[in-house]
């Protein structure tokens, strides 16, 4: 399935594209066919070495050693990538982890490192890239969630909590970002074969055509969505309808 995505465009030539979790997976092939788009791409993660390889490919590359779960370390990485590039125009949140444990056995501190790098992260990376945004009233943003999120999988607990916390994140600043040319969606990648799960089958270049058209939306385009392989999934059900304060809502309306 290698090379699905072949075609360029000039949607991005002059696009700066944050990627976090460039290193390995499917961060490094979302870096590879963005830098094959001419797009300026700003990457980071804690495997130096890997982001050097990615720096010979081209020209319009920003890499950084960043741990995401070291709030000042990313607020240091937007800034130098906001000095380098001038702008931000998508920001891909996607390094992520994950430990297996019964909840039983669940140890502190796995628990601790999952949230911090994949919810806390994110956050962080959301609130000092919107201010940039803002500025330039455009933005386009994903989340990398998982179908872990809806399919709550034994032994993934604390990674499903943490993507599903990612789904709904997207949906709250959705709103919160409603009067701006800002788009935030979440994105599941399906089983593909990386190093967090090496047995998965798919290749990563299934998610590109999502990973593209989220990043270049339109200015009526979709926000606060889940989407897996182009389909958009409605996971969190619209239940504004519901008179939260009233104990008897349910009975008067089945009356
Ligand atoms: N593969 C799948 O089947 C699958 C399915 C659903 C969702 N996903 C999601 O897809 C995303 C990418 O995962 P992947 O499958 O490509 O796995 P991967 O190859 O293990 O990639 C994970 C990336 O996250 C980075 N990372 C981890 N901890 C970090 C930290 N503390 N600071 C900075 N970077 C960190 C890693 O870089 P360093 O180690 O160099 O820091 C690596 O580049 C994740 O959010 C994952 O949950 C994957």
């Amino acid at each position: 399935m290698d090379g699905l995505v072949k075609k360029t465009t000039k949607l991005f030539e002059d696009k700066v594209i944050v990627i976090t979790g460039a290193s390995s997976g499917l961060g490094n092939k979302i870096t590879k066919e963005f830098i094959k788009e001419n797009a300026n791409v700003s990457i980071c993660a804690r495997r130096l070495f890997k982001l050097k390889k990615i720096r010979k490919h081209k020209a319009k590359v920003f890499f950084q050693k960043v741990d995401v779960s070291n709030e000042k370390a990313i607020i240091k990485f937007i800034k130098k990538t906001v000095k380098i590039f001038g702008k931000i125009d998508v920001l891909i949140n996607n390094a992520g982890i994950t430990r297996q444990s019964e909840i039983e056995n669940i140890n502190y501190n796995d628990l601790k490192k999952i949230f911090e790098v994949n919810l806390f992260a994110p956050v962080i990376f959301l609130r000092e890239t919107l201010k940039i945004m803002k500025k330039k009233n455009y933005g386009r943003i994903i989340n990398i969630s998982s179908g872990g999120s809806t399919n709550c999988t034994e032994t993934f607990s604390a990674y499903s909590a943490s993507k599903a916390a990612l789904n709904t994140l997207a949906k709250t600043l959705s709103k919160e970002i409603k009067n701006y040319n800002i788009k935030v969606n979440t994105m599941s990648p399906g089983p593909c074969k990386t190093e967090m799960f090496p047995k998965n089958k798919l290749s990563t270049s299934l998610s590109m055509p999502t990973i593209k058209y989220l990043s270049s939306l339109s200015k009526t385009g979709p926000s606060g969505k889940f989407f897996w392989f182009m389909k958009k999934i409605e996971i969190i059900p619209d239940l504004s309808h519901i008179d939260w304060s009233n104990p008897n809502y349910f009975k008067k309306k089945n009356k």
